[in-house]
């Protein structure tokens, strides 16, 4: 993308109404605009990032064996009638009434829509397991929408539900999930921890949330602080494997932690006092096993091994896809704006002209970013006539993790400078080697680049 044909309205200015670091940022970069309260438009170097972050909760879904499909955003009331929750849920839900007269909502949540779906098409045990998921916009009409899209009332949330025969095989869902949601955050460059929780209106026994600690996160959190050390890394997990999931789960769940719903001092207190922290955090996720709190009164039954009727054990198990963004930039960001981590970072280079018009590096600017684009990366040309300083300033807020700057001087040596937004330090590289190094770079978030392959046409992470 060339900046000059981009649509990148970044601000100047400290936007007042951004009481945190996250929403700032984002204010500033031009990601988001607020629409009304705690409902916005998603310009497109956000919307960018939030298609990432998508991607890789469905690459993690998918290889975890969960099946993505679509529910709508409006439900009919009827339904949460049956499970009982329409009056049970109160003001955060958002009722409509269409022009028959009919009551319908937009959706805080799919419990009640998954289980009719599921009861109107599977019948059998031998149909079981079954893990359905999908991305879709939630509403929750919150009492106090704030900090830009942490807190918001339209918000994309990714929730699954999995549907087993007995309790034994639904706890393997769960513990499949804390894992595939332990390897998303990870590859998003966080840490989140899972930490024992309350179940709220959602329901159930076993819950945990997962939360990146962070002084601006909304929950208050306590823990040992051997738990931060844990780390899933480049392990292969066999996700039908019981046994593998189960003892990923009890060494990310054994050490103490937990929100302040669920903390026990005299459990705490055990802890060696240089161990025990209380913090904040940032609630990014949750999952959720509840039994037969939605099959039972809505009637999701199937037919046994032995013939008999049986209601089916369920969980639900969701991600804050757009809250990932604010905290991604919580924990990632210093006093020039963000600093993405290569994961997610919407374009995965800048390239800064010193002087826009001088034939030779306007060619080396064109040249690079023909030899990035081939290889499959995203570049962002800063093409424009703004100056140095300015187009410095533009780039260190809008977080791109690697800078390509091209000038006279620099070509004259046969060499442009390769800066790390992160530690600022910069190399000199002739441009074949700068490529060559930013390549080396996103090879593990793009195997192909490892390979050395010709890209055959677009990826999907390019089609934006
Ligand atoms: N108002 C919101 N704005 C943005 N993301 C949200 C919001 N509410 C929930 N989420 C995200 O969706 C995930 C799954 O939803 P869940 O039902 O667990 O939310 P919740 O526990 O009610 O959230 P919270 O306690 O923050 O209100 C949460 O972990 C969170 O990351
Ligand atoms: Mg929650």
């Amino acid at each position: 993308m060339r900046l000059s044909r981009y649509f990148l309205p970044v601000l100047k200015e400290n936007p007042s109404e951004a009481q945190i670091v996250s929403h700032r940022l984002m204010l500033r970069a031009g990601m988001i605009k607020q629409a009304q309260a705690g409902i916005y438009s998603w310009l497109p170097l956000g919307f960018k990032v939030l298609r990432k972050l998508e991607n890789i909760v469905h690459e993690e879904q998918i290889r975890a064996g969960h099946i993505p499909m679509l529910m709508p955003t409006l439900q009919s009331a009827d339904l949460w009638r049956e499970s009982g929750r329409y009056d049970d849920y109160g003001e955060e839900m958002l009722r409509i009434t269409d022009r028959h007269g009919r009551d319908m909502l937009f959706g805080p949540t799919n419990e009640e829509l998954i289980t009719d779906i599921f009861r109107g098409h599977v019948s059998s045990y031998k149909d079981l397991p079954l893990t359905l998921y999908h991305i879709q916009w939630k509403f929750r009409d919150e009492i106090r929408p704030r900090f830009g899209v942490m807190r918001g009332r339209e918000f994309l949330m990714k929730d699954g539900y999995n549907f087993d025969l007995t309790k034994e095989d639904a706890l393997h869902s769960y513990n499949r999930h804390l894992v595939s949601y332990i390897r998303t955050y990870e590859r998003m460059g966080l840490q989140a921890i899972p930490m024992r929780a309350d179940s709220g209106p959602i329901g159930g026994d076993d819950t945990h949330e997962f939360l990146v600690l962070a002084e601006t996160g909304e929950s208050e959190v306590f823990y040992d602080s051997k738990v931060t050390d844990i780390r899933l890394g480049e392990r292969e997990i066999d996700y039908d494997s019981v046994e593998q999931c189960r003892a990923v789960m009890e060494e990310f769940t054994s050490l103490y932690a937990r929100t302040d719903e669920t903390h026990d001092e005299a459990v705490f207190n055990q802890i060696p006092e240089e161990r025990r922290r209380s913090a904040r955090g940032i609630e990014v996720g949750q999952i959720f096993y509840f039994g037969t709190k939605y099959s039972d009164p809505m009637g999701a039954t199937v037919q046994g091994p032995d013939g008999k009727p049986v209601p089916v054990h369920m969980g639900s198990h969701g991600i804050g896809v757009s809250r990932l963004i604010g905290a991604i930039i919580e924990a990632s960001h210093d006093d020039k704006g963000i600093i993405w981590p290569e994961g997610v970072t919407p374009f995965h280079c800048g390239i800064v002209n010193l002087k826009q018009g001088d034939a030779e590096a306007d060619a080396a600017c064109d040249q690079l970013y023909a030899a990035l684009t081939a290889i499959g990366l995203e570049p962002l040309y800063d093409d424009t006539n703004e100056r140095a300083g300015g187009k410095f300033a533009t780039m260190d807020l809008i977080g791109l993790p690697w800078r390509i700057t091209v000038g006279p001087r620099g070509l004259k040596n046969g060499v442009v400078e390769l800066t790390s937004r992160k530690t600022g330090e910069s190399v000199e590289l002739s441009p074949e080697e700068a490529v060559k190094k930013v390549a080396e770079i996103y090879a593990p978030h793009h195997p192909h680049l490892a390979r050395e392959e010709p890209v055959a046409g677009r990826s999907f992470h390019t089609w934006l």
